[in-house]
């Protein structure tokens, strides 16, 4: 019998986007080619308490999961005597499985997706799936992104920054700024977040405040950024120093914008694979996709967002989400099915990218 390759998923986390987490990492579990691999889990709870986990897939989705793993568990991680021990412990007896050779976290926004754990995965020299510390990190601050977009040179909404104290201490200062700056409607998000978590539109000086306290509730620095009058058109990047861009989909949220209850509760987006965009719009979008995903210093996969004007189909870059969702009907797989990779050689292709980027990492003098 050929060797399999041992993977561990990791699900859950402590962040905002928790649930979404564990219905994709389900995915990839259940489309993981088992006659190639081999997977251990590991989930994150909402507290932030690791727990090894080996039973159904199916109690993963619905919480069950973290209610079986600690009626079986061997050991619970997360403090910090037991992380200091996880690291050295990792790589060669994690919950039954000698030698992980492979992580994938499956984990979205806050200490799953900022290079928080990519740089544990660093120390403990574990390959991993997905962007490194600094395309993580990047990536998850949309100030950071913003100035590397302007750097290159790809379009993208005009935008101001403020820190949480500045609101605090004069709120009528700083809109009197945006004001000065911009025409209503604006939008107001935490420079760090994801899934919509703390992103409003204002509409008038009033909104506007509700709207900067809000932010500032999620994040320290808050972003103001002009009104983008577009499709919301997304395009899915693979691949490490060379990567690809997929096809081009469309979002067409179900709400005013693309909202959390858009994106997770009411199930009425549309996803339209492929957009119906002119040819040339969707090579400046597939192009620009591949530079930011370069610029960022991304790796593995990343899905780059942008908006498409209603009107004259100028292109504006949104962000790039360094782990996208990734259940079976998400957009990047998606884009990828539609691109003629299927959902269970992406994750190959994703494993295989992990472990060259390691390898590669392995070949230069680290002291
Ligand atoms: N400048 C803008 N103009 C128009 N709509 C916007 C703008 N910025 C954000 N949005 C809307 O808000 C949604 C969430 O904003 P986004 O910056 O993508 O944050 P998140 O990281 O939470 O997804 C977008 O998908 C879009 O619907
Ligand atoms: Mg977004």
């Amino acid at each position: 019998m050929s060797h399999k390759r041992k993977v561990l998923v990791i699900f859950g986390g402590k962040s905002s986007e928790h649930e979404i987490s564990r219905i994709s990492a389900a995915s990839v579990i259940k489309n993981i080619d088992t006659e190639k691999f081999e997977v251990a889990m590991l989930g994150i709870t909402k507290e932030g308490k690791w727990l090894p986990y080996n039973g159904d897939v199916e109690m993963i989705p619905t919480g069950q999961w973290e209610e079986l793993s600690l009626k079986s568990r061997v050991q619970v991680l997360g403090e910090k005597d037991n992380l200091i021990n996880y690291l050295s412990d990792c790589k060669t007896n994690f919950s039954g499985i000698d030698n992980i050779d492979v992580v994938f976290p499956v984990l979205h926004g806050c200490n799953g997706e900022d290079g928080t754990i990519q740089g544990f995965f660093e120390l403990a020299s574990i390959p991993y799936v997905g962007c490194g510390v600094l395309g993580s990190a990047l990536c998850m601050d949309k100030v950071y992104t913003k100035m590397v977009f302007e750097k290159i040179g790809i379009p993208q909404a005009r935008h101001l920054h403020f820190t949480r104290k500045e609101i605090e201490r004069d709120i009528s200062q700083i809109s009197d700024k945006i004001e000065a700056e911009f025409d209503y409607p604006v939008f107001v998000k935490p420079s760090n977040a994801g899934s919509s978590v703390g992103v409003s539109k204002a509409s008038n000086k009033n909104e506007l405040f509700r709207a900067l306290n809000y932010a500032s509730r999620y994040d320290k620095k808050v972003m103001v950024e002009e009104f983008i009058n577009g499709r919301e058109v997304e395009c899915a990047v693979l691949g490490n120093d060379e990567p690809i861009a997929s096809i081009v989909g469309e979002i067409v949220p179900s709400n005013d914008f693309y909202d959390y209850k858009a994106k997770y509760i009411d199930n009425k987006s549309k996803m339209i694979i492929p957009a119906d965009l002119p040819k040339d719009t969707v090579e400046k979008v597939r192009d620009y996709a591949v530079k930011a995903f370069k610029a960022l210093d991304c790796s593995g996969l990343s899905r780059v967002d942008f908006f498409v004007d209603k009107e004259t189909d100028a292109v504006f870059i949104n962000e790039i989400n360094t782990m996208p969702g990734f259940t079976s009907i998400s957009m990047y797989p998606a884009l990828w099915e539609a691109s003629g990779i299927s959902y269970g050689e992406l994750i190959e292709r994703l494993i295989d990218l992990a472990v060259e980027r390691y390898e590669d990492n392995k070949k230069q003098i680290n002291d």
